[in-house]
């Protein structure tokens, strides 16, 4: 979806659709107010008629109104003043966005960013832009449109003054990384396989001259003793990859951020194989990876003066007479040993590796996104990623990051305490650490291997995808690495 910049008085814009928000217990102004009057009292009538839904969310369309040039204009509610936050103004463009999806206006004429939700003009037009390009979404990739489908917005617009395009460009940015992860998070594992994903990590390269991409594939992995990543992907037919993008938006020896992605394209358990209900679920444990994608996208897209690693250990966890098993002890790429107890702890198989990996590129910050556990879900729900991580300042940053782009995180402690659950009497260390605080043992794994290094870890098992009909990927947390990127730059 396309976001421009249009000045024309609100009386006067041409356009299918003009969107506006009104709260429940305050008098008409701005836009809104304009419109009244032009048309004689016809917006104040109906509201005084009952006729225009004004609690928060509620969407109201009327057509052809007098010394209007709009076709339409549609109200959404914004409900009481005194609760409007800017959570609830980001859900009110979403509703917005969702509504205009569903019906036949292509192009809008968006007034909603004059709502004042207590930030500023810039984040209010940025978030109106990113509300309603996520919310006009629909999965089409492998399915024919049903003929009641009405066609998605193709642009949007905005009064605003011209010096507001950075943010209208941040928006662009936020909005292609939301679009590339949940694209990739929505497509079946028979699409999206590792060698897809470095497909895709090939064609974000192609539109960058300051992007350069390699794939590892499992020979030159073996070449690295990465025995870790490899033992998860050797009960499947389809090879694992380690996709390396490197954009260089700073000359010289800058250090990089260095982004992981879990990239379990299906997650079958493996030996320790998942009960049948949900399973296909699983196609969603490639968040991680598809997130730390779609912020490098925007990143490049954005053109931001940083340098940025995006590393993503894609692989297909599989039961077979190949497959890894519990009670195999197997020696990660760092040198450190590691039991496996259970075959289903494979996203802190893979992404120890791919950690250790990224040692090379002496990183100002590391930060690994994973769909890493249950536990996660069973803590969070669906509204927030954990963030773990030592360093306060590091989860500070990712913290303000999702509060900013409204893709919130929640911190869990990392102390050294939860590590003795790691203990093995075979090997340096187990893969699962027991039913007790299961998010921060997988981490406290992760840690092990990071030593030194500024990192921290995000686990997106709730936030990146929904259960259910209306479910699917969310894109969920490209939003807030893409922020944190921006921050960073
Ligand atoms: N991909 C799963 C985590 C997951 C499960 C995410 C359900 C979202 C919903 C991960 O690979 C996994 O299976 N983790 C195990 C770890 C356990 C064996 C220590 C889990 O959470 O059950
Ligand atoms: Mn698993
Ligand atoms: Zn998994």
């Amino acid at each position: 979806m396309k976001f421009a910049i249009d000045t024309t008085p609100v009386t006067k814009v041409d356009t299918p659709c003009l969107v506006i928000g009104i709260h429940e217990d305050a008098d008409l102004v701005g836009s809104v107010a304009l419109i009244n009057d032009s048309s004689n009292g016809a917006v104040q009538n109906l509201i005084d008629s009952g006729d225009i839904d004004t609690t928060w969310k509620s969407t109201t369309l009327l057509h052809g109104l007098d010394g209007v040039t709009a076709e339409r204009i549609l109200l959404v509610g914004c409900g009481e003043t005194d609760k409007f936050s800017p959570v609830r103004y980001d859900h009110v463009c979403a509703a917005a966005g969702t509504f205009l999806r569903d019906h036949a206006a292509l192009t809008a004429h968006i007034c909603l960013h004059e709502l004042d939700c207590g930030e500023s003009e810039h984040w209010r037009l940025r978030q109106a832009a990113v509300a309603m390009d996520r919310a006009n979404y629909r999965y089409t990739a492998t399915k024919a449109p049903k003929a009641h489908d009405q066609d998605p917005l193709t642009s949007i617009s905005f009064n605003v003054k011209e010096e507001l395009q950075t943010a209208l460009n941040e928006a662009r940015g936020l909005s292609k990384a939301y679009l590339r992860s949940r694209e990739l998070g929505n497509l079946p594992p028979n699409f999206c396989n590792p060698a897809y994903l470095a497909e895709q990590a090939l064609a974000i390269k192609g539109s960058y001259d300051n992007v350069s991409l390699e794939v590892l594939d499992e020979d030159d992995m073996a070449e690295l003793e990465m025995s870790a990543l490899l033992a998860v992907g050797r009960g499947s037919a389809n090879e694992s990859k380690l996709i390396v993008l490197k954009y260089q938006g700073k000359e010289g020896g800058h250090q990089p951020i260095v982004l992981v992605g879990k990239g379990i394209t299906f997650d079958t358990g493996g030996i320790s194989l998942k009960p049948g209900q949900n399973m296909e679920q699983m196609k969603f444990d490639m968040g991680g990876a598809a997130s730390v994608i779609g912020a490098f996208e925007a990143c490049a897209d954005m053109q931001l003066p940083i340098n940025l690693v995006c590393i993503v250990a894609a692989a297909e966890n599989m039961p077979d007479g190949k497959a890894y098993r519990p009670g195999d002890v197997i020696t990660s790429m760092s040198g450190k040993t590691i039991e496996v107890l259970n075959t289903d702890a494979e996203g802190r198989m893979v992404l120890c590796d791919a950690l250790t990996y990224s040692r090379r590129f002496d990183p100002l910050a590391v930060i690994d996104v994973a769909t890493l556990t249950g536990a996660c879900v069973i803590a969070l729900g669906h509204h927030a990623s954990a963030i773990m991580s030592k360093h306060d300042d590091l989860a500070d940053e990712l913290l303000d990051a999702g509060n900013e782009a409204i893709d919130r995180g929640w911190r869990l402690p990392l102390w050294d305490d939860y590590q003795t659950q790691l203990k093995s009497e075979f090997a340096d260390m187990k893969n699962v650490g027991g039913m007790p605080a299961g998010s921060i043992t997988a981490a406290c794994f992760l840690s092990k291997f990071t030593e030194d290094m500024r990192w921290a870890h995000i686990d997106c098992a709730g936030s990146a995808w929904k259960w259910g009909e209306k479910g699917g990927s969310t894109g969920r947390p490209a939003g807030l690495l893409t922020q944190f990127l921006i921050n960073q730059a």
